[in-house]
């Protein structure tokens, strides 16, 4: 059988950590572009020649021609600046737009087949120029997000209650902004509600519902804090480690059911727009959007963060 080809645009820290990972979990060859003469290349090297004593097999290429994504099955696209402290993903939008124009040609022409997975910043905008630019349709072109937001609620309630993060579940929704929704009603620990667990810790449903809040606003900004702390970009390990599960999902046909950066229409009252939505993720790329119920409160925090979307959009110069 044919191994599935792996473009990542961009060979910056994310694009390296998910080579790595394809590399490791053996999900298929690797190519990676940067306009940046040498820097693919000496990436793809450099973990190429891990591979002996790491026992994996694929082949991992670098080039700065994008041509070398020709043929690709998926495409992870990190290209872009990321953000330095006191810098929010809002203010990449310029400088990204005009990268995405030149990456979006690139896949339009060498991999007209491939699923589309944009991690570049300010990531709602992104993801939305990329579609438009490739005229992809909007099953093949998606964010990841939520994967990555979902992650961080579910590290942050874990390390609260004092449980394995295996045992929790935890959901994040709307855009991939500081107004980014928790569903705190859907937060679990093997199925016991995070919040009746802390009530149990703190014996007061008050203090329950202040300390969920502050997870809630950790997860918002998380983002932000690794940032502040780095100083010198922006988180790399965990947004490659997300961006992993949903390829593997693509190419494994896994049908995971994942918050997803994709195109609504109709969905949640949302159309036209791409909201980070439960997407079963499969072979087809977003082969069914999830709808639940909300409440009239979650209704109300995903609109706040979908008309954040939407201005974010609407304020794209491209
Ligand atoms: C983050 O939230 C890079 O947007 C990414 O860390």
């Amino acid at each position: 059988m044919v191994k599935p080809k792996i473009a990542l645009v961009g060979g910056g820290q994310i694009g390296n950590a998910i080579a790595h990972l394809a590399a490791l979990r053996e999900l298929g060859d690797v190519v990676m572009f940067d306009i940046k003469e040498g820097l693919a290349e000496g990436k793809c090297l450099d973990i190429a020649e891990a591979a002996p004593i790491a026992n994996f097999d694929v082949q991992l290429r670098g080039d700065s021609d994008i041509g070398c994504i020709a043929g690709a099955d998926i495409i992870v696209v990190t290209a872009g600046v990321p953000r330095k402290p006191g810098m929010s993903r809002e203010d990449l939008i310029e400088i990204n737009a005009r990268i995405m124009v030149t990456v979006a040609e690139g896949i339009k022409t060498h991999a007209p087949d491939a699923i589309v997975i944009v991690l570049s910043n300010p990531l709602d905008a992104m993801v939305t120029l990329c579609q438009k630019l490739t005229g992809f349709p909007v099953e093949r072109v998606m964010g990841m997000a939520g994967v990555l937001d979902s992650a961080r609620f579910a590290s942050f309630i874990a390390w609260e209650l004092g449980v394995s993060v295996r045992d929790v579940n935890a959901l994040v929704l709307g855009g991939h902004g500081d107004a980014m929704v928790p569903i705190v009603r859907f937060a679990n620990v093997n199925g016991i509600p995070a919040l009746e667990l802390l009530e149990r810790k703190y014996g007061s449903a008050e203090k329950a519902r202040q300390v969920m809040a502050e997870l809630v606003e950790r997860t918002q900004n998380a983002g932000g804090e690794v940032v502040d702390l780095l100083k010198t970009g922006s988180a790399f390990i965990s947004p490659a480690t997300s961006a992993i599960s949903m390829v593997e999902a693509v190419i494994h046909d896994q049908k995971r059911l994942l918050p997803v950066c994709a195109m609504l229409s109709g969905q949640y009252g949302v159309s036209g727009y791409y909201v980070g939505v439960p997407c079963i993720l499969g072979a087809g790329g977003i082969e069914k959007i999830v709808e639940f119920d909300l409440t009239d409160d979650e209704q109300s925090l995903l609109d706040h963060s979908v008309a954040e979307v939407k201005k974010l959009v609407d304020s794209l110069p491209i």
